[in-house]
């Protein structure tokens, strides 16, 4: 079969704020860039970010990044790799004044200066008063930012293949990663992206999990590829649960509602928050919040006929804040549930929000790989950023606010190191005769008549077997008998094919290979899971409730091969700072 090619310095996958912060960063510095999204760029799933980014602008309260990194390391629960996190917090004020340029609409404070807000974790003075470091554009700050990249990005003359799938990294026989295969999603025609580098920049994998904050493109297709590719998964135990999305729904609520003075009450009427953190309360770490709502819940204090959630209140703060900080909640509790959040408490409950794990990158966002004990060393060409990418600067839990600065500052930093290399790189390396055949063999897997389940109840399987075996509290038999499912579901997905094609449009080969994806990434989740007997940030072990730093202060690194399990140091050293060592964490 004959296939189109296009020849790019850089291949993005992927149109979040990541891929399109680097892609940006590039195309300004006259690289050619290509960016592959599976749908159009301004919907992917950084648009539905809500409540704001984090710097120590100090616009509020006084705040310095220094303060900023320890919140942040001790949100982790230690696991975060210091000198990546020294590197975010201090470029963070600088990400904010840049997308201030590009034209992102802030919410203002009177004095005209960005408007800022609490969040969860987050102190002033290594963990004394809290501090106000979230920058909002009122709780639409991930739509504003997106569609300003998007627009800088038509200005800087990024090429983008709207609506193509990448079905598959394209490599030659030393490893170098060459681009990838994609599928124009219209036509169902396979086209060859060769790229001097390759980003992969698509996002998390919320679809995991029955009840999420998540877009349905967020299936994990980068991080797939990677482990198809031999390259591990790291910390992919590690999966957040955001307190307050909308009860049986997911929608998100965003963290900013607490921050803007709402809070949470039990069945009894309780601001039940006191008693698991007695000083931060409702701005206590998400994992902290989440595991209280859980808790209440499962002791029999939880509200409605059900006693299955808890109630967010936010009547007190008055129609104009709610109208002014926190309009797009209002809509969408008024379309969704029928009540005004400023006169009627909101059911919640916590919903699948965040990967904290992903593929395992430095700092300069190169993809790296173990070589041998404690060592790793960069796959050449291959880059990843955002949150299909493991940097760690999230470490066990992340904190809210801190996703949109990771896109941020990892997409320019991973561009700033391509075009660094992209200056001793001047040609293509040799693409071989056969280095698309992995992916053409995966199309053509979906273009095969036949018989046999039906994707979406696969998909609807996998969604119910994560939320039963890898929710909030774990234990091991759990676990295990959810790795058993999800391997089963693997195999029946082996055997399932695409009823009737003259019927089917080519989303149904996306969905396909979409579930595939997912099923890689549980495996990858609830084996890792199952091999961390310990407790640390959302990684919540009913039979280890306590934390092992003696034998578990370490990185997971999944294989798909054999289902392998390897381990590897955290990078406790920062860059320029002393170091935060593990301390019992407690808000
Ligand atoms: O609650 C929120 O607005 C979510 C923010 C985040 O996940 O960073």
């Amino acid at each position: 079969m004959t296939m189109e090619k296009r020849s790019f310095d850089t291949l993005i996958v992927g149109a979040g704020g990541g891929g399109l912060r680097a892609a940006l960063q590039l195309s300004q510095a006259d690289a050619r860039v290509a960016v592959v999204s599976k749908v159009f760029p301004t919907r992917s799933h950084t648009v539905a970010a809500q409540g704001g980014v984090n710097a120590a602008l100090a616009n509020v309260s006084p705040d310095n990044w220094h303060w900023h990194m320890f919140d942040t390391v001790k949100g982790s629960d230690y696991l975060g790799d210091q000198d990546a996190i020294e590197y975010m917090c201090r470029a963070a004020p600088r990400a904010v004044y840049e997308l201030e340029h590009f034209g992102v609409p802030f919410s203002r404070l009177d004095s005209g200066k960005i408007y800022q807000r609490a969040f969860g974790g987050q102190s002033r003075n290594f963990g004394g008063e809290q501090a106000v470091r979230t920058c909002a554009a009122a709780d639409r700050t991930g739509h504003a930012i997106l569609h300003s990249l998007y627009q800088q990005n038509i200005r800087a003359r990024t090429h983008f293949f709207d609506e193509y799938f990448a079905v598959d990294l394209v490599q030659n026989q030393q490893g170098y990663f060459l681009g990838a295969v994609a599928m124009d999603i219209a036509s169902g025609e396979p086209i060859l992206i060769e790229a001097k580098t390759t980003i992969l920049a698509t996002g998390g994998v919320g679809q995991l999990f029955r009840t999420n904050t998540n877009a349905l493109v967020n299936t994990g297709d980068g991080m797939a590829m990677a482990l198809r590719a031999g390259i591990p998964l790291q910390d992919m135990e590690f999966f957040q649960f955001h307190p307050t999305g909308i009860a049986g729904k997911g929608m998100l609520i965003t963290e900013g509602a607490r921050g803007e003075g709402g809070y949470l009450l039990n069945g009894d009427g309780e601001r039940f928050m006191e008693r698991y953190a007695p000083n931060a309360r409702d701005l206590a770490s998400r994992d902290v919040v989440s595991r209280a709502i859980a808790t209440e819940v499962r002791e029999g204090r939880g509200v409605g006929p059900n006693g299955d959630h808890v109630l967010l209140k936010l009547d007190h703060l008055g129609s104009d804040i709610v109208k002014k900080r926190l309009p797009g909640i209002r809509d969408m509790v008024m379309t969704f549930l029928h009540i005004d959040p400023a006169e009627t408490p909101i059911p919640v409950y916590p919903t699948a929000h965040y990967t904290m794990g992903g593929i395992p990158t430095n700092r300069h966002g190169q993809v790296v790989v173990p070589v041998q004990q404690g060592a790793e060393e960069p796959v050449p060409g291959l880059y990843a950023v955002g949150e299909c990418a493991c940097v760690s600067v999230h470490g066990a839990n992340r904190l809210g606010g801190n996703s949109l600065l990771d896109i941020l500052v990892f997409g320019r930093a991973a561009a700033n190191h391509v075009i660094r290399h992209l200056k001793e790189q001047r040609y293509h390396q040799p693409l071989p005769e056969d280095a698309s055949e992995p992916a053409m063999q995966r199309l053509a897997r979906w273009n095969r008549e036949g018989k046999g389940e039906s994707i979406a109840g696969l998909r609807i399987a996998l969604a119910k077997t994560m939320e039963e075996h890898c929710g909030v509290f774990r234990n091991q038999d759990v676990l295990r008998e959810g790795q058993e499912k999800v391997l089963a579901l693997r195999e029946r997905l082996a055997e399932a094919y695409i009823d009737d094609h003259s019927q089917v449009f080519n989303t149904a080969r996306i969905e396909a290979m979409e579930l595939e994806n997912l099923v890689d990434t549980a495996l990858a989740t609830v084996s890792s899971a199952l091999a961390r007997e310990e407790s640390r940030g959302a990684h919540s072990r009913i039979d280890f409730p306590e934390r092992d730093d003696q034998h578990w202060l370490k990185h997971s690194l999944f294989s798909l091969e054999d289902l392998k399990m390897d381990y590897k140091p955290v990078r406790i050293k920062p860059l320029t700072v002393e170091s935060f060592p593990p301390k019992k964490r407690t808000y």
